[in-house]
């Protein structure tokens, strides 16, 4: 039997010295059990696509869905819901109580390193999308949380950085997912952000806080983003229920100083303590497993499959060459960085250890048939930083921990653990003994190459490390370091080194590593992650042009060439923002040259979490966007490629023809501290339509293997709306191709022109509608008082106004497919949800 416990009875008898420890975390991942009133210590765990659990170093193997803007890309209430239910479940597996997604900030550039694990640019379908995630992991008893509260939309000092920003674009567009979950979902949960909004860290923003519990009447626990608690008495005073992670910096002792001081109330402490208990009180109602494993049913494989094909974007597909005759090719030429190692999610605290990973190479052998001849060539390297090596070219790894350097005459071995990769992050590793502020270790393996020649190898670190290879010295990164973009900032440059192999050799690989604290780098102002990291990859040095030139031939050779290439963890990653929009370095010239000599019989997929500029776009026939896939990355594009699933999904942001097109160029990074939101509401389509600015694909576009009709009238009813007495929107559509597919609908609703300008259209509603061929229905879609309002700032309120608006259902945000119109009779004015 479950215990459970009284949260007024625990009030009324713990001692406050309990009460405080309440409102800090006991490590990286659990809050403070109080055993003798049955108070358990509850378990939170990472992150938007999937479950990792406990460990970053040697973590349990987890399911992997695709990224948030691939999810965002399905349009799908249901599957979603089913998405966010998978990871309920993965959460019960690991052992833990409470999920920390889903991410909802906002798409403001392409640049974003973080960009991948929102949804969308606009904030209806983000909310809509974060709504239904919710609800379906919150209906297996695992609490979600919501995050990052709000306008962690970049990664440069994202700690730091005060947003400038309007209240109006602050409602409208950065807030309005967050008001979306509070009124359909209401989670348990919120994460705060690390930035300020407007000169104040939110963490400690009475006003801000105090909107989600007063005025939208929502009252999650409210914890800091990890090490994003920065004061002891303003966090509290703003109702900051939680700081995370543990042991605590700024409560404990701290906060019995301030009461003492009368700086914080003691009915303050009772009110974040009881917060913090019927958080857990509901987080222990499910029964998680008592020790970290994995689920991988095979329902949860054809489940996030589904996801996968259902999120891949059809971008272009110009005189109907996809889908790919599976039966009817004799050779194909499969090219690219990404076919044979997928990218299954971005960078940061998405990434996990994946139960397995589906290459497209596997996946398209596996749905040919045996007679077809493959031709494989990988054309261009696309990687930022070299692959890490992994248990394709690694055997027999371990790790041993050690408190003394490797130069020490004597060293006790603390502990050992296996490995598969030569990529670490300790950031939560501990062992008996070990003194988690300055460790050493050793990682050896058996490293045998597949190819004869000269090897780059390369080391980022965050701490110190040497590679060895057969006791010889390739890299030195402890005595001379240089800051990068690893480790969340934290590590260091990539610094390579080479050394001639040869293939099915076996290769005595060493790195020696110190931790975090033994680093040289001074890392002021940033989060100590502790423990420290290593990155180890390797790769046989090849000519480029010669790569090119072999692509080149395979592609004239084969019937039919898919080229799939794009970005990967390393260029898209908490931590840092993207420096420039383009793919890696030499990925254009090979796509250009395949086209040059195929374009007619090549399909070029792109794998981002966020918009790639494609140069060579107006010669490529067929292009399709395919995101970062999850475990099941090369089944899902294969099935749209072949035409065992037809493709539905559309472009959750807009895709701009340049990087410098985008409303947010001219205000991106930290400047003096500070980001200025110039665009205001006009983020993603709002600019661009409102600009007459072309984009390359715009907001909403996505092509199928059919045809839809629809009928040119969105009948609005009734005509007249108010906030009391909401319309319906409908149309009718008709399946007029030749195969079963599904549609989705979008609602755009165009405000009269008043005082207030406003963009020329906002999406307020959609449907995903699935028909057979000749199939037809009728579908209808529900007007809200959202769809009329907009942030008042003089009144402080939603201003839904009065005359007559457009209404019109689209295939994307420009492809209009059915016209109506609703009046709004009287002005009104509301607050709340
Ligand atoms: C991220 C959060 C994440 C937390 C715990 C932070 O760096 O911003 O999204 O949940 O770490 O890993």
């Amino acid at each position: 039997m479950t215990r459970t416990f009284d949260v007024d009875h625990v009030l009324a008898n713990i001692s406050d010295h309990d009460k405080i420890a309440l409102l800090s975390g006991i490590d990286f991942w659990h809050t403070h059990p109080i055993p003798e009133f049955n108070v358990p210590s509850v378990r939170a765990t990472d992150g938007p696509n999937g479950i990792r659990g406990t460990k970053f170093f040697a973590g349990i193997p987890a399911a992997c869905l695709p990224c948030g803007t691939a999810l965002g890309a399905t349009w799908d209430r249901k599957l979603i819901h089913e998405a966010g239910k998978l990871l309920g479940d993965e959460c019960i597996a690991k052992g833990a109580h409470c999920w920390l997604g889903p991410t909802i900030n906002m798409q403001r550039a392409p640049l974003g390193g973080r960009g991948f694990e929102s949804f969308s640019e606009d904030p209806y379908l983000s909310g809509t999308i974060a709504s239904s995630m919710i609800l379906g992991c919150e209906s297996t008893g695992i609490i979600a949380t919501v995050k990052h509260f709000v306008g962690n939309d970049q990664e440069h000092e994202r700690r730091a950085v005060d947003v400038l920003v309007t209240q109006r674009a602050l409602r409208e567009i950065y807030l309005r997912p967050f008001q979306l979950v509070a009124r359909d979902a209401r989670p348990g949960a919120l994460m705060t952000s690390y930035n300020k909004i407007n000169g104040k860290h939110v963490v400690e923003d009475p006003e801000m806080l105090s909107l989600v519990r007063d005025e939208w009447k929502w009252n999650p626990l409210v914890m800091s983003d990890w090490y994003g608690t920065y004061t002891t008495i303003d966090s509290m005073n703003a109702g900051l229920d939680l700081e995370m992670p543990g042991v605590s910096r700024y409560r404990g002792k701290y906060i019995e100083s301030a009461v003492q001081a009368r700086l914080i109330k003691q009915s303050t402490i009772d009110a974040r303590a009881r917060k913090v208990l019927e958080f857990v009180k509901q987080a222990s109602q499910v029964k998680v497993s008592e020790v970290e494993k994995g689920r991988d049913l095979p329902e949860d494989r054809a489940l996030n499959r589904a996801v996968c094909a259902n999120s891949i974007v059809l971008l272009k597909n110009e005189r109907g060459l996809l889908p790919l005759p599976k039966k009817n090719i004799h050779k194909i030429a499969l090219i690219g960085s990404h076919m044979k190692t997928p990218a299954i999610s971005g960078g940061g605290s998405a990434s996990l250890e994946p139960y397995y990973a589906v290459s497209l190479y596997d996946a398209c052998v596996e749905a040919l048939p045996p007679s077809t001849t493959v031709l494989y060539e990988a054309g261009a390297y696309a990687h930022r930083m070299l692959p890490v090596i992994d248990d394709r070219l690694l055997r027999n790894a371990v790790i041993h921990f050690y408190n003394e350097p490797v130069t020490a005459p004597e060293r006790h071995r603390l502990s050992t653990e296996p490995t598969t990769t030569t990529a670490f992050q300790f950031m939560d590793y501990n062992a008996p003994g070990l003194n988690r502020s300055l460790f050493w270790a050793t990682l050896i393996g058996e490293f045998t190459p597949d190819a004869s020649g000269l090897w780059d190898f390369g080391l980022s670190v965050f701490g110190t490390a040497n590679l060895y290879i057969d006791d010889e010295l390739v890299i030195d990164n402890t005595t001379q370091q240089t800051r990068g973009t690893a480790f969340f900032g934290k590590g260091t440059v990539e610094e390579i080194g080479s050394k001639t192999l040869v293939a099915g050799t076996t290769y005595h690989l060493r790195i020696e590593f110190g931790s975090a604290n033994t680093t040289s780098m001074k890392t002021v102002g940033m989060v100590n992650f502790g423990g420290g990291a290593a990155n180890l990859g390797a790769c046989l040095r090849m000519d480029a042009e010669q790569m090119v030139e072999d692509a080149v031939r395979a592609a004239q050779e084969a019937d039919y060439t898919v080229l799939c290439t794009g970005l990967n963890r390393d260029w898209e990653s908490e931590g840092f923002d993207r420096a420039h929009m383009d793919l890696p370095p030499g990925v254009d010239r090979l796509i250009e040259r395949v086209l040059a000599v195929a374009a007619h019989k090549t399909v070029v997929v792109n794998q981002s979490g966020m918009p790639v500029t494609m140069p060579w776009v107006d010669r490529a026939e067929s292009v399709v966007q395919a995101w970062y896939g999850g475990n099941e990355t090369g089944h899902g594009i294969a099935d749209v490629v072949f035409g065992d699933v037809n493709p539905c999904a559309k472009l959750p942001l807009s895709w701009p023809v340049d990087v410098r097109h985008n409303p947010a160029y001219l205000n991106y990074a930290s400047v003096g501290g500070r980001v200025l939101y110039g665009e205001d509401i006009y983020v993603g389509y709002r600019f661009y339509e409102k600009t007459g600015r072309e984009v390359l694909f715009p907001f909403g576009h996505g092509l199928s293997y059919t045809t839809f009709d629809v009928s040119p009238t969105a009948t609005v009813s009734p005509a007249t709306f108010s906030l009391e007495n909401p319309s319906l929107v409908t149309v009718h559509i008709k399946n007029t191709g030749p195969v079963a597919g599904a549609q989705i609908l979008q609602l755009y609703v165009s405000a009269p022109d008043s005082l207030t300008p406003r963009p020329t259209k906002e999406l307020h509603g959609f449907e995903k509608v699935y028909l057979q061929p000749n199939e037809e229905t009728t579908v209808q879609i529900a007007l809200d008082k959202y769809a009329t309002s907009f942030w008042d700032e003089i009144e402080g309120m939603w201003k839904s106004e009065k005359g007559v608006y457009s209404v019109v259902v689209g295939s994307s945000s420009q492809d209009v497919l059915a016209r109506g119109s609703v009046e709004v009779e009287q002005t009104t004015y509301w607050r709340g949800l």
